[in-house]
């Protein structure tokens, strides 16, 4: 139990929620708090603009931020906090689900007015897979919303979560008084305008308490007064063994851009949210406090800069200490690599680190020898698992149109797919490439990039396939049959794993009832 301090010192979490909720102002609120930056307005959205498209200059701007804003390290009362980064884009959603993998717990944002969006439920079975815990912030207060009490059902049944409200709002829009502290039992007061740190709390323990109607009038306290005692039956004290399971998520409300009642959840989450906890290989569970040092590569960026091929590759680490200039064992290669400048991203500085502790993201400089899940470890032969691919929507044929770049092309598609861009098939029994994203941005990032980084030029040709899902079946002879019958419609995965094209969800259907004997998969795991 060397390291068990700094261990329980650290807390890992992502900040999720659809575009334009506010996640990009809260984590900039956060940083404020932490003390990591000292003005509004540092944090750069990530959000690739809708208008941008086409506009190349743009997604490499983007990537330049997103280098710079994976992880952000801060310290917060005595706590190490790492915020890992999600891209906004849904077309980059791959990217969130597989940072959702080394992360120990979530913060939500949903807004106000527009409740439950597509993409936050997405992703919220992906956390519900891994029963990650999840705090809930509900922003925009200041802003006409839906019903709080709507709003929290529409969220439980959409979600499939249960919440519970840990702070509780005084009206909405202009209206907004703020909100009553249910833990802290103090009414924080809102005043529209105000800067940050600006939040006026009042205690107020017994509700009773004339004081409330005089800070917030009488008809407000009175309201107040009857959601509470609703919210006290019905929802009791906040048990943090559930939220910690997964199955109860604590509720705030607040206004991020008024940096309003994100103080009280900063203070809540360092108090509950999990510290590293012990992780699933493919040999045993991994235990942070265990001594040797482990770790897996859950992200991987290209340099920007088109001469250095270098790539930055994040390690989280799991268990053990991480230490510069040690030899690690890397899984897959069955080579010791060892690493001479380790960065951290402490106060959004990349600085060279010496050692990295279980939570801690450290990146990586890597000439090509990672892949999205390898693992390291100091000696032990095992993967970490649960580090999904999920399967793509649509799929183009990639075609050369440069015969003397046959090479290059191959290597840009290689190591395009393993930073996990976009998935990279092969026609089955063929050498027809194809690749599948989940979204149409990511195609023409490829041919953008193939193009600057390897001078492969190369056409996109649209194929008629809707989904692809891996094959498997305990009957070897049902399984040769199906490929040999759907020849056409197979491929294989960069990792030799079989694959079913679709065309439709009907000829999906038919296959899955026809063919019993054939299991039929939606996501992939790296490693089981
Ligand atoms: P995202 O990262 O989740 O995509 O959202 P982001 O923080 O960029 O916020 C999206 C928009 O919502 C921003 O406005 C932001 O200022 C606004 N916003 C965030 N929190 C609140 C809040 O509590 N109340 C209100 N009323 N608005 C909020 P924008 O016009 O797109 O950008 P900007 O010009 O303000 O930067």
């Amino acid at each position: 139990m060397k390291y068990i301090n700094e261990i329980n010192k650290r807390k890992t979490f992502a900040i999720i929620s659809h575009p334009d909720a506010g996640k990009t102002t809260l984590t900039e609120k956060f940083l404020l708090f932490g003390g990591a930056i000292q003005t509004a307005g540092a944090v750069k959205s990530n959000k690739i603009k809708k208008h941008a498209t086409s506009d190349f200059m743009e997604i490499e701007r983007q990537r330049g931020i997103s280098v710079a804003t994976s992880v952000m390290s801060f310290e917060y009362n005595g706590h190490l906090i790492n915020l890992l980064d999600t891209p906004g884009h849904k077309d980059f959603a791959e990217d969130t689900y597989r940072t959702l993998t080394a992360v120990d717990s979530v913060i939500l944002v949903i807004d106000s007015v527009n409740g439950v969006e597509a993409q936050t439920r997405r992703l919220m079975e992906v956390i519900a897979m891994r029963k990650t815990p999840v705090i809930v912030f509900i922003n925009k207060m200041d802003r006409d919303g839906k019903n709080r009490f709507e709003l929290l059902e529409e969220i439980e049944k959409e979600l499939k979560i249960n919440l519970h409200p840990s702070t509780w709002p005084i009206n909405s829009g202009k209206e907004f008084k703020g909100v009553y502290d249910l833990h802290e039992k103090s009414l924080v007061l809102f005043t529209a305008g105000t800067k940050a740190n600006d939040e006026d709390v009042v205690e107020i323990t017994d509700l009773t308490n004339e004081l409330l109607d005089k800070k917030i009038g009488d008809k407000d306290a009175f309201t107040l007064r009857e959601d509470v005692e609703l919210i006290d039956g019905v929802y009791g004290d906040l048990n943090v063994d559930d939220y910690l399971k997964g199955e109860t998520a604590p509720v705030f409300f607040g206004s991020a851009v008024n940096n309003f009642g994100v103080k009280e959840m900063l203070d809540t989450f360092v108090r509950i949210a999990p510290t590293p906890r012990p992780r699933h290989t493919t040999l045993r569970d991994v235990k942070p406090e265990e001594e040797k040092f482990s770790g897996f590569i859950f992200k991987i960026h290209a340099n920007l800069d088109p001469k250095h091929r270098d790539r930055i590759a994040f390690l989280r680490v799991c268990s053990g200490r991480f230490e510069r200039n040690t030899y690690y064992n890397h899984v897959r290669l069955h080579r010791d690599f060892r690493f001479s400048n380790p960065y951290s991203f402490l106060a959004r500085q990349k600085e060279v680190i010496e050692d990295a502790y279980p939570g801690d993201v450290v990146g990586l400089y890597d000439a090509g020898n990672f892949k999205i899940g390898d693992t390291l470890t100091q000696g032990e032969d095992f993967y970490f698992t649960g580090i999904p691919t999920f399967s793509p929507e649509i799929f183009r044929e990639v075609v050369n149109k440069d015969p003397m770049k046959t090479k290059q092309l191959e290597k840009g598609l290689m190591q395009l797919t393993d930073e996990g861009v976009a998935q990279l098939f092969t026609q089955f029994g063929g050498t027809k490439k194809i690749i599948g994203c989940v979204g149409d941005l990511q195609f023409e990032v490829i041919q953008y990039r193939l193009l600057q980084e390897y001078s492969a030029s190369v056409q996109m040709n649209s194929l008629p396939f809707y989904k692809a899902c891996w094959i498997t079946s305990k009957d070897d002879k049902k399984l040769q049959d199906f490929i040999r019958f759907k020849q056409g419609n197979i491929a294989e995965d960069k990792d030799g794993h079989l694959v079913y094209l679709a065309q439709s969800e009907w000829f999906l259907n038919t296959e899955m009832q026809n063919n019993p004997d054939i299991e039929f998969h939606f996501t992939s795991e790296v490693h089981k």
